[in-house]
């Protein structure tokens, strides 16, 4: 994510901000810049990369005497990592300037009605619309400007903003993404995060969604962003260490995705779906509506847990679209004769954008003819520079080794595209499509709520578990993917091995396993597979197996077969894939934790696999 500091008071502002900028590093980015004010001008640097090239062209500037600025670190989102895309961002008068986190949702109509007013854009973001609205409505008062400016956007920010008249003020504001701001007696202080701040104060004000704060030397006050009437903040005393603080007060920057899931869901639907008709909308996927709606086929390539994404798009594309689908594992698919062309997209799924077996199998497909689709994490990565058409996710940087955020985001983008095709292929009714948007949006509400306390329940049931030496998971149907899942998460951070396999092939061999010793983990909601998974549970049971059941609220049965249940909220059948994937991430951390295992970087894994 992001990474947004501010300062005004007495210091020399350039090294606060660089060392602010350094604290907030572990968000992930790839460039950042400062502004500071001097004499009557404002005074903006950026650089494409790590600080260590912003601080090489900020070499004479460091003693510079200015007691005012803004630094930001950007993870890209719209526009490639460059120098011209970094923040910060002016209007066209050079004296205005916004550091932003988060995404204006209606940036492209605004900046289409700011360059029909004559308004020069600099970069390719979003974020320099704001810049130019802010421009617009700027008299006189700042603080009305940016009232002004943020009534017409849509989207989420954290914002701040420093004009040239106003030399000893800051003018922050906060929708959905966190600001935080810290005072002691000579200064105020701005940051996305605590870590940029415990250095000075660990006294601090946590903005909410809607609030504006006016930052000056040593004070603050904070408005309501609708009425611009002062409201009064809680001062919360912050005891973390800085390394705590990374992770957001979590042990691990793996629980602190996991616990990120609902944000970055949105984060990732955010935009590309009308409320209103649960019409989606991709803009700039970089393939033609005409090449998507002649396709024969489609193959799905990819490796580890984004394979696994893949298998639950199979189902729904071939339910909700009609397609003929394949599933590849990356490094086979490079290695066996492919039989593609124009009519069959290739569409590769991979957080980082450089694993190499996935890298292969897309430049091989497109060698073939094969228009190329990747579904991918990380702006500016090979494989959004090589495909045909990019299909973001907006998770965030994903520290943890072990894929979660990423993954759901993964699912939620390719639901995306599924509901998309079925527009496009008219095979989606016009109820069902709003139906279908309707239930994503509402599931991040359902995600954010569960988490907490499904956390204790897992935390619960895990406590005869975590001395396995075995675990196996099944499921069925469009969950079936998700035992894959679970399985991969506990063996990859815990060490213990675990199978995930589709429930109806127990008796195919794995039921030689069962017996009082084998942990089995079954993902059962009550959906269209339910009463043959539970089948599958009742032929555990009778061998003594221990059973951990994920399953719906409300469910009489399954209590009956074990005492370790998981019970989630009624979701939307299709939906149940992201929904059961929490409880399976979850298992797999707490058990990890409880052995003591390195869980962000496990044994022998990288968190990108570059090479074969
Ligand atoms: C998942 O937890 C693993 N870290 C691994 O399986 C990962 O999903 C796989 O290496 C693919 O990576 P990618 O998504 O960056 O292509």
């Amino acid at each position: 994510m992001c990474g947004i500091v501010g300062y005004v008071g007495t210091r020399k502002v350039v090294p606060v901000l660089l060392a602010g900028l350094r604290r907030l590093e572990y968000r992930g980015y790839d460039s950042a810049g400062i502004v500071y004010h001097h004499g009557q001008e404002l005074v903006r640097h950026r650089a494409e990369g790590k600080l260590s090239q912003l601080e090489a062209v900020l070499d004479e500037h460091i003693g510079v005497d200015s007691t005012a600025g803004l630094g930001h670190t950007r993870w890209a989102t719209h526009g490639a990592p460059t120098e011209q895309n970094a923040h910060p961002h002016s209007d066209c008068s050079g004296e205005l300037v916004v550091v932003h986190n988060g995404i204006i949702e209606n940036y492209s109509s605004l900046k289409q009605e700011l360059v029909a007013r004559g308004h020069v854009f600099q970069s390719e973001t979003d974020t320099e619309v704001l810049a130019h609205l802010i421009e617009e409505h700027l008299q006189e008062d700042l603080v009305l400007a940016v009232r002004a400016a943020l009534a017409q956007v849509e989207g989420s920010y954290a914002l701040a903003v420093l004009w040239a008249k106003e030399p000893e003020m800051l003018v922050a504001a906060r929708h959905q993404s966190p600001l935080v701001i810290g005072v002691d007696a000579e200064a105020s202080y701005l940051a996305s995060d605590i870590p940029a701040l415990l250095p000075y104060t660990s006294e601090v004000i946590f903005l909410d969604d809607g609030d504006l704060a006016v930052l000056q030397k040593g004070a603050y006050r904070v408005l309501r962003l609708t009425d611009g009437k002062a409201i009064e903040k809680k001062i919360t005393s912050i005891d973390w260490t800085a390394s705590m603080a990374e992770k957001g007060g979590y042990r691990h920057y793996m629980l602190k995705e996991i616990f990120e899931q609902p944000l970055a869901i949105r984060n990732t639907i955010s935009g590309r779906i009308i409320p209103d008709t649960g019409t989606v909308q991709l803009p700039g996927l970089g393939i033609s509506d005409q090449v998507l709606k002649d396709l024969r086929r489609i193959v799905l390539v990819a490796c580890g847990t984004s394979w696994h994404a893949a298998l639950v798009a199979k189902y729904w594309l071939e339910k909700l679209v009609g397609i003929p689908v394949e599933v590849d594992i990356g490094s086979e698919f490079r290695y066996r004769r492919l039989l593609l062309d124009e009519q069959v997209l290739t569409v590769v799924i991979s957080q980082s954008g450089e694993t190499a077996d996935t890298l292969e199998g897309m430049r091989q497909a497109a060698r073939l003819g094969s228009p190329v689709l990747t579904i991918c994490n990380v702006v500016g990565s090979t494989m959004t520079r090589e495909a045909d058409g990019v299909l973001y996710t907006h998770a965030g940087p994903e520290i943890g080794v072990a894929s979660t955020k990423a993954f759901t985001c993964q699912m939620t983008a390719l639901f995306l595209f599924t509901l998309y095709l079925g527009q496009l292929w008219g095979t989606i009714g016009q109820k069902e499509q709003k139906d279908l948007g309707l239930h994503l949006i509402n599931l991040v509400d359902t995600l954010s709520d569960i988490l907490e306390p499904l956390r204790k329940t897992v935390q619960k049931v895990i406590e005869t578990y975590h001395e396995a030496r075995d675990f196996l998971f099944i499921g069925r149907g469009i969950n079936f993917p998700i035992a894959l899942e679970g399985a991969l998460k506990l063996k990859e951070i815990s060490y213990i091995h675990a199978e995930g396999y589709a429930g109806g092939e127990l008796k195919h061999g794995p039921i030689a396993l069962i017996d009082q010793y084998m942990p089995v983990l079954a993902i059962a909601p009550q959906d269209s597979t339910y009463q043959k998974l539970v089948t599958n549970i009742e032929e555990i049971k009778a061998r003594q197996g221990r059973l951990i059941l994920i399953g719906t609220e409300g469910d009489t049965h399954l209590p009956t077969l074990s005492k370790d249940l998981i019970l989630l909220p009624r979701v939307h059948e299709d939906l149940t894939p992201i929904l059961c994937t929490l409880p399976a991430q979850l298992l797999a951390y707490e058990i990890a934790a409880l052995r003591g295992c390195d869980v962000d970087q496990p044994r022998n894994l990288a968190k990108s696999v570059t090479v074969e």
